[in-house]
């Protein structure tokens, strides 16, 4: 190839690839330079990745690939747009925000001090902003509100099943019977088996996002904050002779409804219409999401079904199944369920 390659032209009005991403590029273009500068097997990375076109075309050519963003429209779109791909492979979606949190942490509560007052300072604060009195002498509630116990998460990790676990056990020793749990991020699958298990041992359990504007100086002199609590799934799991399974999502429950433009909520009639996107992992191992099976909403077909195709079990056996639903907002909520067959 010469230095001008004028043979590839821009994405036209009206072509099947556009996805009215403003600097979106033709994959023949992205093609040519995949092709010139890797073999197959080798890792394409894309840290503007933009509407994802280099990483969908490495997905093609049978390259790996890794693609950042800021914007998280801009992962929608690519993840949209990868899992569109007839055959692709599993990925993982990541969320590095922990970063500007644990800068946010620092700036506003380290300093010379050491860890443990940082941390300290760090809980009394997300504390008062809950409107929970601080607790001493506890190992995991770090507070109470009203009549529930509180623990709050740390800013650098998602909140694990056993560390809620853990604070259920502490609530159980000091006769306790509510918990509140706040976190930036949570452990795949945590909700809602969580609550209901923390139900039959006689908690009450409710676990809330603490939400980015915490960082916010302005938001918080205002006092705007608000703690929703997580998005939850529910589906209803139809078994057939021979280990066939069909998952039909029956409630998404959309805790930001009062956040969302006056315009677009009244646009809104249904549960299904915060649905974007839900895709399923028939047997769920702690690890990667492998979707097996999944429907989005594309912009020349907005109607989303609500049940999914067949699956059949090889083997009988206890399986996990793991719904995974992505808001319309691009909110990512994944919940496990089990299933014998
Ligand atoms: C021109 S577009 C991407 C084009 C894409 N690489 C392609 O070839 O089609 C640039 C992207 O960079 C993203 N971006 C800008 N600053 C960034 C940063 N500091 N870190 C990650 N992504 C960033 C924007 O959100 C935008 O989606």
């Amino acid at each position: 190839m010469g230095n001008l390659w004028i043979d590839i032209l821009p994405l036209a009005a009206g072509s099947e690839e556009r996805l009215d991403f403003a600097t979106q590029k033709p994959e023949a273009l992205l093609e040519r330079t995949i092709k010139a500068s890797s073999n197959p097997g080798d890792v394409v990375a894309d840290f503007f990745c933009g509407s994802g076109t280099t990483l969908a075309v490495a997905e093609k050519l049978g390259r790996r690939w890794i693609g950042c963003d800021l914007s998280r429209w801009a992962i929608h779109t690519t993840r949209k747009r990868l899992l569109g791909i007839e055959g692709a492979k599993p990925f993982e979606v990541l969320n590095l925000g922990k970063y500007e949190r644990k800068y946010w942490m620092g700036a506003t509560f380290g300093g010379k001090k050491d860890e443990q007052r940082t941390i300290y300072e760090y809980i009394a604060f997300i504390l008062k902003l809950y409107g929970a009195q601080p607790l001493s002498g506890m190992q995991h509630l770090h507070g109470k509100k009203g009549k529930a116990m509180v623990h709050i998460g740390v800013v650098d990790a998602p909140v694990t099943i056993d560390e809620v676990n853990t604070a259920i056990e502490e609530c159980l020793a000091v006769n306790q019977s509510e918990l509140h749990v706040l976190g930036w991020e949570w452990e795949m699958g945590m909700s809602p088996y969580i609550v209901q298990e923390a139900k039959r041992r006689g908690i009450k359990l409710l676990l809330l996002n603490i939400p980015r504007e915490v960082m916010e100086q302005q938001a918080v002199d205002k006092g705007d904050i608000r703690f929703f609590e997580l998005a939850h799934v529910e589906i209803d799991i139809k078994k057939a002779e021979g280990r066939r399974v069909t998952v039909e999502l029956t409630d998404f429950a959309f805790p930001y409804a009062d956040l969302i433009p006056e315009d677009v909520r009244e646009k809104i009639t249904k549960w299904s219409d915060y649905v974007d996107y839900w895709a399923i992992d028939w047997d769920f191992r702690n690890d990667t999401f492998m979707q097996g099976w999944g429907a989005y909403r594309t912009r020349k077909e907005r109607k989303l079904p609500l049940s999914s195709d067949e699956h059949t079990y090889d083997k009988p056996g206890v399986y996990t199944i793991m719904v995974k639903v992505i808001d319309i907002f691009g909110n990512d909520t994944s919940q496990t369920f089990p299933v014998e067959v």
